[in-house]
């Protein structure tokens, strides 16, 4: 990663009529059998869903969400179709990067509950056939942490060198140049010990020393302290920066200044340092013993770097998200087929996003003001449906959009305090998750910790579930049947029709053990209808006999017999190919 967190994050930042069911009623049906398949490890059949804590479901209404809200909702997530949640952090935390910035790392923080809670969550997860996901943040703690308020205490105290101290270049300097993703240097003098402690992040997450045994051993015994609380695995948060250069070296320089006023560099000597990879494959050996995933939070800028990250042997991390594909801030069917591609070149197992907790909400990235249900649903279709396994943002499946604070003095992420009002920062996608038309999108009975934009009264859980037109029921369809076909879970992925601007088209292709089977997925990413002739697959396979399973347009046929798709404008066909 070369990039600044916050240069990633603000590239985000701003950078159907009714549904076919046919064939789909039994995969619906068979939603209560969850697809076990001894031969393919457990994630990659699995649709992971992430949840921020703070803000899905508020059991003890004081506005913020918390372990047993999650678990009141787990049969929804159960009946939405997903198989992991990932929790972002809920361990006790002074909340300066809402829980970012752990002070315990082996407890629960009590405006969450406490570890009973997350057993019980975990038990209940376990009967609705959904597994457990923690966040680990390896790179830093909050400076609240007692191995922190050891290690400023003096320059001899038993965890002095578990963080990153040095002397200032001279008096008065920061050892080098190096600058904070959230603004300044990465360096903060502390003036008890006279020294400086290295953070890559916000002043109160200093960064742990992992070139230090002690600093090892403790955080890897972290993880094997949730696998005996039942955790199917990890999500590594920021897993590029845990080591620096030894000597400190500079940073190269680059032209311009960022959103703070910074110089723009090259993180030559504190990003992706070769040693991160030793690490990694030692987390990945103790997940290995726990039947575990490991889900990378990856930021990459080209291919081989993210290839890199899976190691030379597959011995590192499962999942790395690509995140190249969510800088695709533009429903450009050329833009992503590239993208595909890209990834497809790569021959690993591909991990898709389209949102999460640091990035502009989906909804509003891609959406045009206008026919947003619409093209949220051609984005589901799309990575939904594609090889590897997608990972789901709360309310996604809803089409909750953004609600950015309008003043300086509401917003909450201190991201957004220092980078205001060019970077508003991200409390805007981490509101209250709509579960109703109620007060409050029923998520509390108190005010909730951030507000909640108007458009709940239409796009909740509740009103979603009676509307057979909803972006909810498309997503509950599309993942009834992605967990049933072949095809979409474990086919090839043949591009179609590769020169149209307009519409992507693919076909998903399996010949295994299971029955073969060819799905094709037509979406038409442009604002007009639009009609293609399909392209004969190099396999010389005809495509001319279909039956239709699910589309977001009225369809008056089910079966299909010739080459041409018509489209409406922002719409998804996917059907099977009768042989
Ligand atoms: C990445 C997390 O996703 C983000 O929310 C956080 O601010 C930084 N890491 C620092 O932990």
């Amino acid at each position: 990663m070369v990039t600044l967190l916050s240069n990633k994050l603000c590239m985000f930042r701003r950078i159907v009529g009714s549904i076919a069911l046919a064939a789909l009623t039994s995969a619906v049906q068979s939603q209560e059998v969850r697809h076990k398949d001894a031969a393919v490890p457990w994630w990659k059949h699995a649709v992971f869903y992430e949840i921020y804590p703070r803000s899905f479901a508020d059991s003890n209404h004081d506005g913020i969400g918390d372990l047993n809200g999650i678990t009141s909702k787990l049969g929804y997530l159960h009946d939405l179709g997903v198989d992991a949640i990932w929790i972002s952090p809920c361990y006790p935390s002074p909340q300066k990067d809402f829980g970012y910035d752990v002070s315990n790392y082996e407890s629960i923080d009590p405006m969450y509950g406490n570890l009973t809670d997350f057993d019980h969550l975990e038990k209940t997860a376990h009967r609705d056939d959904l597994r457990v996901i923690m966040d680990f943040v390896p790179n830093h703690t909050s400076d609240q942490h007692p191995w922190f308020i050891d290690s400023r205490s003096s320059t001899t105290s038993v965890h002095r060198d578990w963080y990153i101290w040095r002397n200032g270049k001279v008096p008065g300097q920061p050892p080098n140049n190096w600058i904070s993703d959230f603004g300044g240097s990465a360096w903060t003098l502390d003036p008890k010990t006279n020294q400086y402690y290295y953070h890559y992040f916000e002043v109160a997450q200093p960064d742990l020393n992992w070139r230090n045994p002690a600093v090892k051993k403790a955080m890897f015994d972290v993880t094997r302290f949730w696998y005996q609380h039942g955790v199917a695995g990890f999500r590594l948060d920021a897993v590029d920066t845990l080591f620096e250069d030894p000597k400190l070296r500079d940073n190269p320089l680059k032209d311009g200044t960022n959103e703070f006023g910074d110089h723009e560099m090259i993180n030559k000597y504190n990003d992706n340092l070769p040693e991160n990879h030793q690490v990694l494959k030692q987390l990945r050996a103790i997940a290995d013993q726990n039947d575990a995933v490991l889900i990378g939070e990856t930021w990459t800028d080209n291919i081989n770097q993210l290839k890199e990250y899976y190691g030379k042997k597959n011995d590192e991390i499962q999942m790395p998200m690509d995140f190249m594909f969510t800088t695709v801030n533009q429903l450009s069917a050329s833009k992503f087929r590239e993208q595909i591609a890209l990834q497809e070149s790569a021959k690993e197992w591909p991990v898709y996003v389209i949102s999460n907790h640091d990035m502009e909400r989906s909804y509003n990235r891609y959406g045009d003001g206008k026919h947003n249900d619409q093209i949220a649903k051609v984005m589901a279709g799309m990575y939904l449906t594609l090889r590897g396994t997608p990972i789901m943002y709360y309310g996604e499946e809803l089409g909750m959009e953004n609600n950015d604070p309008k003043r300086k003095e509401d917003v909450k992420d201190p991201l957004g305090i220092s980078g205001w009002p060019e970077n508003k920062g991200r409390d805007g996608e981490r509101t209250p998750m709509q579960w109703a038309s109620t007060k409050n999108a029923g998520f509390t009975e108190a005010t909730p910790w951030l507000p909640i934009p108007p458009s709940y009264t239409t796009h909740n859980v509740q009103s979603e579930l009676s509307d057979p037109q909803s972006v909810l029921q498309f997503y509950k369809k599309l993942l009834a049947l992605r967990r049933e076909s072949p095809a979409l879970l474990d086919g090839r992925y043949i591009p179609l029709n590769q020169n149209n601007p307009s519409v992507l088209t693919y076909m998903r292709s399996y010949q295994g053990d299971k029955k073969a089977e060819d799905i094709l997925v037509v979406l038409n990413m442009s604002g007009s209808s639009q009609s293609i002739q399909l392209d004969q697959p190099s396999d010389g396979k005809h495509l001319t006999q279909r039956l239709s399973l699910l589309t977001s347009f009225p369809t008056e046929s089910t079966q299909k017999y010739d080459d041409a798709v018509v489209m409406d404008p922002y719409s998804v066909y996917i059907a099977k190919v009768v042989r």
